[in-house]
């Protein structure tokens, strides 16, 4: 069979990133790619950031891989995941041997809840000056997220599963995301750590090797992994997965990085990983770990991007892990 997988690159280095992704899997597999238009670019010329026939591309393909968008980021990417259906958002936050890193022993994946919480979009200014925000966590995206997280521990080898809260103070809201963990949890007979997440925090940044994976509420998983990816050497490593029931989107976790685009140094390795992830959704594990491999063995020796002390260019690195393949 022949996967249709839909490729959004959107603006700046997603131009030069998302192709570097496209042959990494022209290497490895048989695929129908499908291009689609959106971002910046896209309103400049006077269309709408997301066409609606990106968006429903994105809804009715096998799997979407996405690069990045510019300002427009939160009119693209937003919708997108919603296009996808996706509810868990994960971001694995590794370190390569090679790579210099503050905590080189870090091997963290973050399980993000991706359509409620803060997140939730309901926002108003109430009276001049006083604005709110209702925090939305429900018992049945609370239970889903917790699933799909011991799943994925499970599947991936990781036996430390930590859940992201802070019921002490957000007791109706965390206290029910917390209560769907411990439902969850008992079922499947799943261990796991509770942390408060302001301390986890601090955790992370100490002694990250004591943690695997981390379920967290959308707000707390959206800054945690960021927290991670300065553990581990930088944006350009970090991929993603928006999961759901039967769709999914891949992205590197950073922007459009206008500071660089252009110039052909971008570090394509964010959306090789993300790529990689997207042919393991696809059941392709065995492709998946051929990729990863072949990255993990570009970073150690190189070559390597200016981002990561080197000189090589995307085309460089690119065409040394299609070579590794
Ligand atoms: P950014 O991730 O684009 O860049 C931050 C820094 O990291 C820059 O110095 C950039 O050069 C560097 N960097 C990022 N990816 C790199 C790579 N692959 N190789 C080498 N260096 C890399 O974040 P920033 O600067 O905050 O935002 C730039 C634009 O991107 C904004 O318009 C923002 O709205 C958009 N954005 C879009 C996202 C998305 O589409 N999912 C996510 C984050 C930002
Ligand atoms: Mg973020």
């Amino acid at each position: 069979m022949t996967e249709e997988i839909v490729v959004v690159p959107g603006d700046g280095i997603g131009q030069e990133v998302v192709p570097a992704a496209v042959e990494v899997l022209e290497t490895v597999g048989s695929f129908a790619f499908v291009e689609a238009e959106a971002g910046d670019h896209v309103a400049e010329a006077g269309g709408d950031p997301l066409p609606e026939e990106t968006y429903e591309l994105a809804a009715n393909a096998d799997a979407t891989l996405f690069g990045a968008a510019g300002e427009s980021a939160a009119d693209v990417i937003l919708p997108l995941r919603e296009a996808v259906g996706s509810f868990a958002n994960v971001r694995p936050a590794r370190a390569y041997p090679g790579v210099d890193a503050l905590r080189p022993e870090t091997d963290l994946v973050f399980v993000r809840e991706n359509t409620e919480g803060v997140y939730a979009g309901i926002e108003s200014e109430i009276a001049e000056g006083v604005t709110t925000l209702t925090r939305v966590i429900t018992e049945d995206a609370s239970r889903r997220i917790a699933e799909f997280g011991f799943e994925y521990a499970a599947e991936n080898g990781y036996d430390d599963v930590t859940v992201a809260h802070k019921a002490n103070v957000m007791r109706e809201t965390d206290g029910q995301f917390l209560d769907a963990c411990r439902a969850v949890a008992d079922e499947g007979d799943h261990e796991y750590e509770e942390a408060l997440m302001d301390a986890l925090a601090m955790h992370l940044l100490l002694r990250p090797e004591e943690y695997g994976v981390v379920v967290c509420p959308n707000l707390a998983g959206d800054m945690l992994s960021d927290l991670a990816a300065g553990l581990v050497g930088g944006l350009g490593l970090l991929p993603s997965a928006n999961v759901g029931p039967d769709n999914a989107l891949f992205e590197p976790v950073h922007g459009s990085a206008p500071d660089i685009a252009g110039q052909g140094v971008a570090n394509p390795c964010a959306t090789i990983l993300s790529a990689a992830m997207l042919l393991e959704h696809l059941g392709y594990g065995g492709k998946a770990a051929d990729v990863r491999t072949a990255v993990e063995s570009v970073l150690e020796s190189g070559p390597r991007t200016p981002d990561l002390g080197g000189d090589a260019t995307t085309a460089d690195v690119t065409a040394a892990v299609v070579d590794r393949l």
